[in-house]
């Protein structure tokens, strides 16, 4: 067994146990009340999210990679995503509290054991670099994303403490010129990159404009001042269809604050701070603003360009700001901040074409569906992502302050239908040059 090997072991434990202490913070900071109460339609009950990561872990790290027995068969249907929407799972015979606590502390012990005999330098793929094991911490990180928005659902005083984000030293605002030309897109190196993210291809992008900075609350209230919301010349037929279904008159958790706005944000009232990036937005609500500012969301490849594009080498970075992992001084992520920091806070993660925050804060919306990649092969598991290609999702980049710097990276893609603003979503535009 090399050095080399023995590393990446101890990395993998190391981020197994950061996940679940989120986890385990998440769900101890409220009551089994609030753990199996339905919050949202569009949420699980917490404490569906816990025990469905304990399964995961087990079908794929003990049943899968380890060969051994089942720990818990018998809960499998229950916890399979696929068998009951979340609307329903209240309503089914799930482990409660306790026993959905025990149950991943002894999935857990197993998956260490497993970890320890597992040969991360040869044989399956499925284990080389550790991939199965990188899976499932990015799985748990996504459920903690998960709980943190059916927490900022829940009704009630708020249950978590979080340092404020950083102030910018100087604001960011503007536009920047990307030249048009051919980039890598997605990865073939990336050890954990999901299958989504793969295979690396080349793409033809024409020079468009996009923004510095996301689209912030004050520029967004601009738009909902000037009437935005009660002019269909801004919105798709889709769009405007929703918009008078749903009646929609401003971001999720926005109210009229005097002749200004507030937000409730993890169940604290206060003023919409103006230069923070807007969050709980929809896919048309941001195509709405994009098109009264005269402009366009970006599309999924602009996206990226913007973010790994260097044109000093012409190569495509794993971040914006280079190779290294995100760290404090990069980006807003880990649920440290528990909101997007303001325009400009993150002055050492901007891109080397001068765009900011294009990790962490807010997820981004695009103008892309979700599709397959040229070359696109589902791994390890077709219910991941294969089955959400079409027309139905809009793709989101970059993460939020709820994402793990573990689940997010300039490749990685995320999905939701295009009326939904329960998760962190914000945008940036973009325009054709
Ligand atoms: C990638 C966030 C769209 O939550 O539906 C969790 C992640 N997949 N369990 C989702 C996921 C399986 C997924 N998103
Ligand atoms: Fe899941």
């Amino acid at each position: 067994m090399t050095i080399e090997t023995e590393r990446l072991r101890d990395r993998v434990a190391a981020e197994l146990t950061r996940a679940r202490d989120r986890t385990v913070l998440l769900t101890e900071a409220v009551d089994d009340g609030d753990l199996t109460r339905q919050h949202s339609p569009l949420m699980s009950p917490l404490v569906w999210d816990l025990a469905h990561v304990g399964n995961q872990e087990e079908l794929w790290l003990v049943r899968d990679v380890g060969g051994r027995e089942p720990v818990r068969q018998d809960i499998d249907e229950l916890y399979d995503a696929f068998k009951h929407a979340r609307r329903d799972r209240t309503a089914l015979p799930l482990l409660n509290p306790a026993e959905a606590r025990r149950y991943v502390a002894q999935v857990r012990a197993k998956a260490l054991d497993v970890l320890d005999r597992a040969r991360l330098d040869q044989g399956r793929r499925l284990v080389a670099d550790g991939f199965a094991f990188g899976m499932i911490v990015q799985h748990e990180q996504q459920h903690d994303e998960t709980m943190l928005a059916t927490l900022q659902l829940r009704a009630g005083p708020p249950v978590l403490p979080a340092a404020p984000p950083p102030v910018p030293p100087v604001a960011v605002t503007g536009e920047v010129f990307v030249p048009g030309g051919p980039f890598t897109m997605g990865t073939d190196t990336e050890a954990w990159a999901l299958d989504n993210e793969r295979p690396a291809h080349r793409v033809e992008v024409p020079a468009f404009h996009i923004d510095r900075a996301a689209v912030t609350n004050a520029s967004y209230a601009a738009f909902i001042d000037a009437g935005g919301y009660d002019d269909p010349r801004w919105w798709s037929a889709a769009g405007w269809d929703h918009r008078q279904a749903a009646g929609l008159v401003a971001p999720a958790h926005w109210q009229r604050d005097g002749d200004g706005w507030a937000a409730t944000t993890f169940g604290r009232t206060a003023p919409v701070v103006p230069d923070e990036p807007v969050v709980h937005v929809c896919f048309h609500e941001a195509s709405a603003y994009a098109s009264w500012a005269g402009k366009r969301l970006p599309t999924e490849a602009e996206w990226e360009k913007a973010a790994r594009f260097d044109p000093a080498t012409g190569r495509s970075r794993r971040f914006p700001w280079g190779d290294e992992p995100p760290s404090p001084r990069h980006a807003n992520v880990d649920q440290r901040h528990l909101r997007p920091a303001a325009a400009g806070a993150f002055p050492d993660g901007a891109s080397p074409l001068g765009v900011h925050q294009l990790m962490g804060d807010v997820w981004e919306w695009t103008s892309t569906d979700f599709h397959g990649y040229p070359g696109f092969t589902a791994f390890p598991y077709r219910e991941y992502s294969e089955v959400f290609f079409g027309p139905g999702y809009k793709v989101l980049r970059g993460g939020s302050f709820g994402t793990d710097g573990t689940a997010v990276r300039g490749t990685f893609r995320n999905w939701d239908y295009p009326i939904r603003r329960q998760i962190f979503s914000g945008f940036r535009c973009a325009r054709d040059a």
